[in-house]
């Protein structure tokens, strides 16, 4: 009789088990399933484009949103990227007959309409369901470069046809399998892209709170690593990222070279001496950018260590910027600092997720609106002018006075 009823129990336990973990399933699916991103395509107002995250934050699925708009840990860097640009001045000029400033510059041997390019992240169908392919067209529309995240939600292919032959780089995320990485760089060249960017400060995911509170799982595919990563939907950024290549040296720059004849730039470099390495390791350009402080948090603002890496770099190569980038005078002062262009993440996405291709057109129109007002009043009639404008550090009178 006692034998019988342990039976009973053993077999209740086993089914309370079975159970959970059956509805544990279904309500993940569900939760899959449920994520219904943006659809609308409309023009975006902005005044503020700080303001763009909490109108996002309306719009975007809540796991989706914490996983663009958040950083590592306490996201110290993620706020000092932003209130950094605040301890700089900008010494305005004048009487030096400045009308409609000229936006134009040139990277790589690309012209651009103005020095701000999109800069490499990941899925953007958790913003808009009209994903990467939503942002090239806007890209083309505005005349600038788009770096591709190769954890894109959609096909590289497709992408490249939304950019209609404008201008776009593939971002590169090494795989620990060599053939599927020579396979990926070739596809990338084949599709028109025109320079491969190597990010190497994400050997592993930073420790990311919000994402671990949400439990965030990717709910749809990264289709350009689904094959070598396996089923990346339902997967978390740091086991996707623990799939990849995890650690990055001189001789992982001249690898990636060695295999395209595209120009190679090196992303996520905070050292001068990671500068020079990264040349020496043959890359043609650097991007200085601590990740949108999704990495290491207590790093200092990506604008902190700008002068001095540009300093050193010497204009050998072209310096690209990235990190709290939000308005003209950001902007501004990030290229008086020594970068030659400046990309822009969390924005785009928030503009995308408010009105497709188009709210990332309105985006762009309101940088060039800003950045030309900026030039203006600062006394810069072109994108040289601004790179020979001082900056001062802003610091009390009396410290002013020993500078
Ligand atoms: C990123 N970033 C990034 N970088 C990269 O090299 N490959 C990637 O796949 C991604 N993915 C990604 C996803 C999301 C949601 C964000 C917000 C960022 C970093 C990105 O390229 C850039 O360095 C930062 O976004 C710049 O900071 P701001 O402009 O967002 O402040
Ligand atoms: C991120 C990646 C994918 O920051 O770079 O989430």
């Amino acid at each position: 009789m006692k034998k019988f009823f342990l039976w009973v129990l053993f077999i209740c336990l086993l089914a309370s088990a079975f159970g959970y973990i059956l509805y544990r399933y279904n309500r993940m699916r569900a939760e899959n399933q449920k994520y219904s991103a943006p659809t609308n395509i409309n023009s975006i107002e902005i005044i503020d484009v700080n303001e763009l995250e909490s109108r996002a934050a309306s719009v975007i699925p809540r796991g989706g949103f914490d996983y663009i708009a958040g950083g590592a840990e306490t996201e110290q860097t993620l706020r000092r990227n932003i209130s950094a640009f605040d301890e700089i001045d900008i010494v305005p000029r004048v009487l030096r007959g400045v009308d409609k400033p000229d936006l134009r510059t040139s990277v790589l041997g690309i012209d651009i309409s103005l020095p701000v390019i999109i800069a490499p992240a990941a899925a953007h169908g958790l913003a808009h369901i009209s994903a990467e392919a939503g942002t090239a067209r806007a890209a083309a529309e505005v005349d600038t470069i788009m770096a591709i995240s190769n954890y894109a939600s959609s096909p590289l292919r497709d992408i490249a046809i939304a950019g209609g032959g404008a201008p776009q780089w593939f971002q590169l995320y090494l795989s620990k399998d060599d053939e599927f990485n020579r396979e990926i760089v070739q596809q990338a060249e084949k599709l028109g892209m025109r320079a491969i960017v190597l990010t190497v400060d994400a050997p592993i995911g930073g420790n990311r709170f919000r994402d671990a509170r949400n439990n965030f799982k990717f709910p749809l595919e990264l289709p350009n690593v689904a094959k070598k990563s396996g089923d990346t939907k339902g997967q978390g950024i740091s086991a996707i990222f623990a799939a990849a290549q995890n650690s990055f040296a001189f001789d992982t720059v001249q690898y990636v070279k060695s295999m395209t004849r595209l120009p190679i730039i090196v992303k996520g470099i905070q050292h001068p001496d990671d500068a020079d390495v990264a040349i020496a390791a043959g890359a043609d350009a650097i991007w200085v950018s601590n990740h949108g402080g999704r990495q290491l948090d207590g790093a200092p603002a990506s604008i902190e260590v700008l002068p001095e890496i540009a300093a050193r770099v010497n204009k050998r190569v072209p310096i690209i910027f990235d990190s709290g980038i939000r308005n003209g005078t950001h902007i501004f002062k990030a290229i008086a600092a020594g970068a030659d262009v400046v990309a822009i993440g969390r924005p785009v996405i928030y503009a995308l997720s408010l009105g497709g291709w188009m709210g990332v057109v309105s985006l762009f129109d309101y940088l060039k609106q800003d950045l030309s007002r900026v030039m203006t009043l600062a006394g810069a009639q072109t994108i040289q002018d601004i790179k020979n404008t001082q900056l001062r550090p802003k610091c009390m009178l009396v410290r002013c006075a020993e500078l």
